[in-house]
C-alpha cells in the first residue's frame, strides 16, 4: 500500500471526522471508526487497555466534559504507512473554554493507527498523552517541582501538625478547667452533705432547747409570782407555784439531759475510731456486752427482766476486729433487743417471756453474729428507716436514733454487712456478718 494523494485525502477526511465527533460529543460517529481490535491507552489512570465497547462507554460518560468546550491549534499532523497499516502522529495546542475564554491547556500528542479493509477506514489503536506537568524546560521527568510539592507538603503537614498541637494543648486546658469544675462540685457537694447533717444536728438539739428555753422563761414568771406571795405571806399560794416551778425543773433537767444525749451521740459518733485490728475472741466480747447491756438495764429499772439465751460456736476462734466498735455494735443491738421485750413485757400479754437470743457462728469465709428478741418486731415502714441517723421511735430521752447508724458504719468500716429479719407481732433479728481477714 502506498500513500497516494487519494488514499491521504481519504484518511484525513475519516481523521477529521473521527475528531469532530470526539470533540463535540458525538458518540455514534465516534464509535462508527473504531475497530472491533480497537486499543486505546489514555493519559488518565482509567484510560488503560480498554477494548471498543470500553472505550466508547468511557467516551460516552465523559464527552460532556470536552463537547464544545474544546478546540485544537497550530496542529501539526504527520502521515505514514508502515507494514500496511496507517500511522497518524498529531501535536497540538489544546485549548479550553472556561469562563468563556479560550485558555491554552497544554500540548496534546496523538498516535493512531488505521486499518484498511473492507469495512473502509477503522482506527485499530490509538495513544493520547498529555505532556507531564511536572516537567520543566528541557526536562523529561519534573524531579524538582515533585521535590518542590513534596516540601510545599511536609510544610503543611508541619502547619498541620503545629495545628493540631494547638487544638491538644486548648483541649488539655479544657480538661483541666472541666476537671477543676468537677472538683470543685464535689467540694460544695460535700459541704451540702455537711449542712444537711448539721441541719439535722441542730433540729435535734433545737427541740430539747426549746422546752428548756420555756420552761425556765415559765419558772422566771412563776418566781416573780412567788415572791408577790411572800410578800402577801399567803402560804397556799407559795406552796402551789413551788410545785410547779419544780415541776418545770423536772422537765428542764429532762431535756437538758436529752441534749445532753444527743452531743454524746453525735460525739461518739463522728469520733474517728484511732482503734486498731486486733485477734479478738468474739464470743467472749458479746458475752461481755450482753451483760453489761443487762445490768445497765437493770441498774435504771429495778423492775427489768429479760431470759438471756446464748448459743456460742467455739470453732470460731479470734477474729480480726476493733474490739471496742465491735462491742459498741454488739452493745447497741443488745440494748435495742431489751427495749423491745422490755415494751412487750409491758403490754401484759399471757405467757410472754421476754427473751434475748446471742450467737455466733463460723460460716467459712464469713463469722456470724446474731442477736434476736421476740418483742414486737418492727413494722416494714419503720425498718427501711432504722439505720438512718437520728431514727428512733423511742421517746425522748430513750433513744437518740444513733445506735443503728453508728453500727452500719462501723461493721462497713470492717467490710462487713449488718442485716436485719422481722416478724412483726413477734421479734427481731440482726444479723452481722464480718469477714475472716486473719483468723488466729
Ligand atoms: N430489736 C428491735 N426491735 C424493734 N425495733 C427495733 C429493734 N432494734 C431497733 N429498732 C427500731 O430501730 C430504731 C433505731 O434504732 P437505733 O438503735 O438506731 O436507735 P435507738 O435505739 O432508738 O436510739 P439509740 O440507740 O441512739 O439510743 C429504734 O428506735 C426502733 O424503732
Ligand atoms: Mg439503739
Amino acid at each position: 500500500m502506498k500513500l497516494s494523494k487519494e488514499l491521504k485525502s481519504e484518511v484525513m477526511q475519516v481523521y477529521d471526522t473521527w475528531w469532530h465527533s470526539y470533540l463535540n460529543g458525538d458518540v455514534k460517529t465516534y464509535d462508527s471508526f473504531l475497530d472491533e481490535n480497537y486499543r486505546f491507552v489514555g493519559s488518565t489512570d482509567a484510560e488503560n487497555y480498554l477494548d471498543r465497547l470500553d472505550t466508547t462507554k468511557f467516551f460516552e460518560a465523559t464527552a460532556y466534559q470536552l463537547a464544545g468546550k474544546a478546540q485544537l491549534r497550530n496542529r501539526t499532523v504527520n502521515l505514514e504507512i508502515i507494514n500496511e497499516l496507517i500511522f497518524i502522529t498529531d501535536l497540538a495546542d489544546a485549548y479550553f473554554l472556561y469562563d468563556a475564554e479560550w485558555s491554552y491547556y497544554s500540548k496534546f500528542r496523538f498516535t493512531s493507527v488505521i486499518k484498511k479493509s473492507e469495512a473502509g477506514l477503522k482506527f485499530i489503536y490509538q495513544h493520547f498523552s498529555a505532556p507531564d506537568s511536572k516537567a520543566g524546560e528541557g526536562e523529561t521527568i519534573g524531579f524538582e517541582k515533585v521535590a518542590n510539592e513534596n516540601i510545599e507538603l511536609r510544610d503543611a503537614i508541619k502547619r498541620r501538625t503545629i495545628d493540631l498541637e494547638n487544638k491538644n494543648r486548648e483541649l488539655e486546658a479544657t480538661m483541666n478547667e472541666l476537671k477543676a469544675t468537677q472538683a470543685q462540685l464535689i467540694q460544695s457537694e460535700k459541704m451540702a452533705s455537711l449542712g444537711e447533717l448539721t441541719a439535722g444536728i441542730a433540729h435535734e438539739i433545737q427541740n430539747p432547747l426549746n422546752f428548756v428555753n420555756n420552761f425556765s422563761e415559765l419558772n422566771t414568771e412563776l418566781l416573780s409570782e412567788l415572791e408577790d406571795e411572800i410578800e402577801k405571806g399567803n402560804t397556799a399560794e407559795m406552796k402551789a407555784l413551788t410545785d410547779d416551778i419544780k415541776a418545770n425543773e423536772q422537765k428542764i433537767n429532762h431535756h437538758g439531759k436529752r441534749a445532753d444525749a444527743i452531743v454524746k451521740g453525735m460525739l461518739q459518733h463522728s469520733r474517728t475510731s484511732s482503734g486498731v485490728k486486733e485477734p479478738t475472741d468474739i464470743n467472749a466480747l458479746a458475752d461481755e456486752y450482753l451483760r453489761l447491756a443487762y445490768h445497765g438495764l437493770r441498774a435504771k429499772d429495778k423492775s427489768f427482766n429479760a431470759t438471756m439465751k446464748t448459743d456460742f460456736d467455739e470453732n470460731i476462734g479470734n477474729v480480726n476486729v476493733v474490739p471496742q466498735d465491735t462491742g459498741r455494735v454488739i452493745l447497741n443491738l443488745i440494748t435495742n433487743a431489751f427495749y423491745a421485750v422490755n415494751e412487750k413485757k409491758k403490754q401484759n400479754k399471757q405467757g410472754y417471756e421476754p427473751t434475748v437470743s446471742v450467737s455466733t457462728k463460723n460460716a467459712g469465709e464469713k463469722i456470724e453474729i446474731r442477736v434476736s428478741d421476740n418483742g414486737n418486731g418492727i413494722t416494714q415502714k419503720v425498718v427501711d428507716k432504722i439505720f438512718q441517723p437520728f431514727f428512733t421511735t423511742k421517746p425522748t430521752g430513750e433513744g437518740t436514733g444513733l445506735g443503728l447508724s453508728m453500727s452500719y458504719d462501723i461493721i462497713k468500716s470492717h467490710g462487713g454487712e449488718i442485716k436485719v429479719e422481722t416478724k412483726e407481732g413477734e421479734g427481731a433479728e440482726f444479723l452481722i456478718l464480718l469477714p475472716v481477714s486473719v483468723k488466729n
